[in-house]
């Protein structure tokens, strides 16, 4: 009803069509045979077929990357094609706003062998990679570059994809002709949700407003594009192998019925083909392209399935939900009544302690499935940010033995103090495998030896010497060129501040430009080659001892006195003085910080 009153409204403006974002309302289809649960006991037999697929891509690219080192006493072509299996990388990228998602597309770059630069050696290790993981902000990199048939990060800037300069709640900086049609797309579409008989929370239309963003080249914003329609279209990256699997995760309640969300909190992992979570708690995925279909047991019971539910953008709000706070602190004068009266009623659960809006996801695909929990008791499965329960970097995807993941690369922008890290994500997933049965992860120090060891400093490797966890290739933001601690709450980056983010990211990883380190991204191939070695009982050359000495933790607990903000190993760090207005742009460029409360 809603969505034709509003059909008055609309400006006359030739291109904007209100009735394309019914498209964003699941539909009614016929099932298909069979149950659509599995147990999370294997991958699926599509992640299998696409990952044969894509090794025989990864293989050759991680031959390429290896020759382009200089790695000593290595035959790079001989050592790979005699590989006991493929050697699997993966990459994963932390919650944190825009700021991560640009710090992250740094490093992206960094890694991706189309990037117009030559003074890096870390290019082709986003081609030699079999799997990308993101959340939260995180999600939004991984989210609109998989949607988006993977274009490089120069394509994002050529073709200004990322328009970040007005923020989702006011895309038209007060234009009324791009405002209203704005907010009449996005009423349209929760409106056509809502009457179709789903439930709509305020995460839809936090979801539907990051699309404009993230999914503007797409009809109506993408309100009728799927995240699982990446395994059907046949003419895409992702359906060819050319790219990595990409993976978002998000979190639900707690397990343990507190309602809290914490380390008990099923992790759920959204990937082309399923949703689903590899945790004890949950333990089965479903086919994600008919997720929003009513299951019991994974069979449908009232003769229709759904399809449509799994809108992209919604997989992305779903994982960013803990923005949907923007509502509540900005002036939404501007906004539709009905969004208004949305956002307002947004449902804040009784027995959720923390205040965290949940995006609903209703019906539970997992109800009444065989693993018995509190979770498969629900008729509604309510997700909140994959970054809630202090694991800001989405690895529990890479650790599952099933994956068999070789090195991971972990981008950190997660921000724990004044929008640096300080490992905090890497020790919750430690702990998480103590705690609560978590996946296994190698052992890590606390904040205080990550802060002024220098392992937040430069990039670390942790695992180096473990047998049974991947081997982490860690990188935290830090200052070179520009000041990349922006506030989450920064909703708004101008093409300035958004190319130097962006650039900054690139260095992290790179080193500047490997001019600290000649010899780093031969390190980086060291990392990348010492499982196999292992495995096939060779020896590491002295020049990868050499580099394990420099870049591997190596078990100590820093006990000295605080260093403070330590950007230390760098050509460029005389001091943290140094880094302030007058030298590094983009000092204290930032909102005030919204979301400190959610903050350790
Ligand atoms: C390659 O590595 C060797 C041994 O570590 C070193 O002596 C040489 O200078 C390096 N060459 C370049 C071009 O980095
Ligand atoms: C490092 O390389 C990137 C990409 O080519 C470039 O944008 C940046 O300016 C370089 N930084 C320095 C300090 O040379
Ligand atoms: C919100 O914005 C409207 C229109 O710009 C203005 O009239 C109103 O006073 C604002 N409300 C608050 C609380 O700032
Ligand atoms: C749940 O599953 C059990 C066993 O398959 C079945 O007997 C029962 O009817 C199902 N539905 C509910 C609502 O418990
Ligand atoms: C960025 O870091 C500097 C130094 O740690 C700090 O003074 C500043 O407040 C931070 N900016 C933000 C937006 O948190
Ligand atoms: C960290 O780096 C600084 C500067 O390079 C160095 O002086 C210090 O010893 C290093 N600290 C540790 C714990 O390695
Ligand atoms: C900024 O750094 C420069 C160079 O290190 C120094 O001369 C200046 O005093 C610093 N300014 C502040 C406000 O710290």
């Amino acid at each position: 009803m809603l969505c034709y009153i509003l059909l008055f409204m609309v400006p006359a403006n030739a291109w904007f069509n209100p009735f394309a974002y019914d498209a964003y309302a699941p539909k009614g289809v016929s099932c298909p045979p069979g149950n659509l649960l599995r147990t999370a006991d294997s991958l699926s037999n599509e992640e299998v077929a696409w990952l044969e697929k894509r090794n025989s891509k990864t293989q050759p690219a991680l031959i390429t990357f290896l020759l382009g080192l200089n790695l000593t006493d290595s035959d790079a072509q001989s050592f790979v094609t005699s590989a006991t299996k493929p050697i699997t990388l993966g990459l994963t990228f932390s919650g944190g706003s825009y700021r991560a998602m640009l710090n992250g597309a740094g490093a992206l770059s960094a890694f991706d062998a189309r990037t117009a630069s030559d003074d890096n050696g870390l290019k082709g290790i986003l081609q030699a990679s079999a799997y990308i993981v993101g959340l939260s902000g995180g999600s939004w990199l991984v989210g609109s570059l998989a949607m988006n048939d993977f274009i490089s990060i120069d394509e994002v800037l050529e073709t200004n994809l990322w328009d970040l300069r007005h923020s989702v709640v006011d895309p038209g900086f007060l234009n009324p002709f791009t405002n209203v049609p704005y907010y009449i797309g996005i009423s349209a579409a929760v409106a056509a949700k809502a009457l179709s008989a789903f439930k709509v929370s305020v995460a839809d239309i936090w979801s539907l407003a990051i699309s404009r963003q993230f999914l503007g080249r797409f009809k109506a914003d993408g309100a009728g594009l799927t995240y699982s329609s990446l395994a059907s279209n046949t003419e895409s990256a992702f359906y060819n192998a050319d790219m990595p699997f990409p993976i978002i995760t998000a979190l639900t309640r707690s397990s343990n019925s507190t309602g809290q969300v914490n380390y008990y909190s099923a992790i759920i992992e959204f990937n082309p083909f399923e949703m689903g979570s590899w945790d004890a708690y949950l333990n089965s995925f479903v086919q994600l392209k008919y997720a929003g279909s009513l299951l019991d047991g994974g069979v449908n019971y009232n003769g229709n399935c759904v399809t449509g539910f799994d809108n992209a953008g919604f997989v992305m709000g779903t994982s960013s939900c803990v923005f949907t706070a923007i509502f509540y602190l900005v002036n939404l004068s501007g906004f539709p009544k009905f969004l208004q009266k949305i956002i307002n009623g947004a449902v804040i659960y009784p027995y959720e302690n923390l205040k965290v809006v949940m995006a609903e996801w209703d019906p539970n695909p997992f109800f009444n499935s065989t693993a018995t929990g509190y979770l498969q008791s629900q008729t509604n499965l309510p997700m909140v940010d994959g970054g809630i329960d202090y694991e800001g970097i989405p690895f529990e995807p890479l650790l599952q033995p099933e994956r068999n993941i070789d090195v991971i690369f972990a981008q950190d922008s997660s921000g724990e103090v004044d929008g640096w890290s300080d490992g905090h994500s890497l020790i919750a997933t430690h702990d998480r495998q103590i705690v609560a049965n978590g996946p296994k992860f190698p052992p890590v120090p606390n904040v205080f030896t990550f802060r002024n060891g220098n392992l937040t400093a430069r990039p670390a490797f942790f695992g180096c010497y473990e047998s049974d966890t991947p081997l982490v290739v860690y990188f935290a933001s830090r200052p070179f060129s520009y000041w990349s601690n922006t506030s989450a709450a920064k909703l708004s980056y101008s093409e300035y501040e958004k190319r130097g983010m962006i650039r900054n990211g690139y260095e992290v990883v790179t080193r500047l430009n490997g001019t600290i380190d000649p010899e780093w991204s031969t390190c980086v191939g060291c990392a990348v080659i010492s499982r196999e070695q292992r495995r096939q009982g060779v020896a590491q050359s002295d020049q990868c001892k050499n580099c394990f000495s420099r870049y591997c933790w190596d078990g100590t607990l820093y006990t000295g006195p605080a260093r403070g903000d330590n950007f230390a190993d760098s050509s460029l760090t005389e001091s943290t003085q140094y880094y302030n207005s007058t030298n590094v742009e983009g000092f204290n460029d930032g909102g005030v910080s919204l979301f400190k409360r959610w903050q350790r």
